[in-house]
């Protein structure tokens, strides 16, 4: 796809299966929220703020306390060393990527990208000007080599993106791949593009590592984070770059024109859960933890192949390993409009040579919500082999 106009897309995978799910009345296994509402002292706090005076136009960079909180939240969590000058408040990851591309990119530069991929990158980069060069990341272990990298540098390449843990595709790339990716990013004086939105949702196994960590790299990431995926509010959309003080003034001159400032009540309040003890952190990942473990042992009493989720809110499913042998955009809309379950096929993931082979679902659900979900999913499939 070479068009640069957003109008000439279509609309978005996530939209898209809402509006189906709603029309059928279905259990939304689709889009990635939690059916929860988020840490409550956070969600206290904006409204206080709100009442108490945070109402008018903050500064551009983002309240300086929010900043600070994230200075001190990144040290206590990540062992990093930023200052608030170093910090930018955006609005969600999603303008937090669009001011970087739209900040960093030149005309004809080029930007490597690994697929499956999130659906904004590969439209806001090529809008900014820039020349995606794809990886196609497979399953199982969705590992990349030195030889997979190599074939797509060029005298041009300017930036990668690199989202760990990763969504769609449910995996934390372990330390061995940050370091890979590293020297690759010196090798080529690159600028990394950290998509780090899903860091606090992490079973372990194998740890988060941010690329920002790696000696050297601190100079040339840009280390992108949500709150909305920290404390499980996803409609807050208030997000962040992290990146050395000239790449910051660059994208904080796309930001300016884009959003401008972002609303204080909510930027008063994150800061208030960052600087709280881990304890909420805790609790929403054990729930996480049951969740994801409940999803996966229902579809597998089911008949269905589990790719074991390592991180994020979702898991996947292997369509041609569950007995399905329709392509997964396919199987999706069976399942939402005939059994009333809506999920996301990950060829929506791709930009160029689809794999057809997998489902996203999101466990991030309440109980009767993923039973039904089930229950709904063994239907789909049986009326799919039949
Ligand atoms: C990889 C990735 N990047 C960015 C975002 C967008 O985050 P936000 O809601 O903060 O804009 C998401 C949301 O699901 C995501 O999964």
């Amino acid at each position: 796809m070479t068009n640069r106009l957003l109008s000439a897309l279509p609309t978005t995978i996530f939209e898209v299966m809402s509006g189906l799910a709603r029309d059928h009345d279905a259990v939304n296994l689709g889009q990635g929220f939690p059916d929860s509402e988020g840490v409550l002292e956070v969600r206290q706090a904006a409204a206080e703020a709100a009442l108490n005076g945070y109402n008018q136009y903050p500064p551009m960079a983002g309240l300086m306390d929010l900043r600070e909180a994230l200075c001190g939240f990144y040290a206590r969590r990540q062992g990093l060393n930023i200052a608030p000058g170093n910090v930018l408040i955006t609005c969600g990851a999603t303008e937090a990527l669009a001011a970087t591309f739209l900040g960093l990119i030149e005309p004809g530069d080029e930007v490597v990208l690994f697929q499956p991929l999130y659906d904004s990158y590969a439209p806001m980069v090529r809008r900014a000007g820039g020349v995606p060069r794809f990886v196609t990341l497979s399953p199982p272990d969705y590992r990349f080599t030195e030889e997979m990298l190599e074939a797509v540098a060029s005298p041009r390449t300017r930036l990668v993106v690199f989202n760990n843990p990763h969504n769609p595709c449910a995996v934390v790339h372990d330390a061995a791949q940050t370091a890979l990716l590293a020297r690759f990013c010196v090798r080529h004086g690159l600028i990394a593009v950290c998509d780090d939105v899903w860091e606090e949702v992490v079973f372990g196994d194998p740890a988060f590592q941010p690329l920002y960590s790696v000696d050297g790299m601190a100079e040339r990431c840009v280390k992108i984070g949500s709150a909305g995926k920290i404390f499980a509010l996803t409609g807050w959309k208030i997000g962040w770059t992290i990146a050395a003080e000239p790449l910051t003034r660059a994208i904080a001159k796309a930001h300016q024109f884009l959003t401008f400032t972002i609303a204080p009540p909510l930027q008063a309040a994150i800061a208030l859960g960052l600087n709280l003890d881990d304890a909420p952190l805790v609790e929403l990942l054990a729930g996480f933890r049951r969740s994801r473990d409940r999803l996966t042992e229902g579809l597998i009493a089911e008949g269905f192949q589990v790719a074991p989720s390592q991180g994020t809110y979702f898991l996947n499913i292997d369509l041609p390993g569950s007995g399905i042998e329709m392509p997964d955009a396919d199987f999706a809309k069976l399942a939402v409009t005939q059994a009333g379950v809506a999920t996301i096929p990950v060829s929506a993931f791709f930009d160029e040579a689809p794999v057809t082979r997998s489902l996203r679902l999101c466990y991030a659900k309440r109980d009767e919500t993923l039973d039904r979900g089930v229950e709904r999913l063994a239907q789909a499939r049986k009326l799919a082999t039949q």
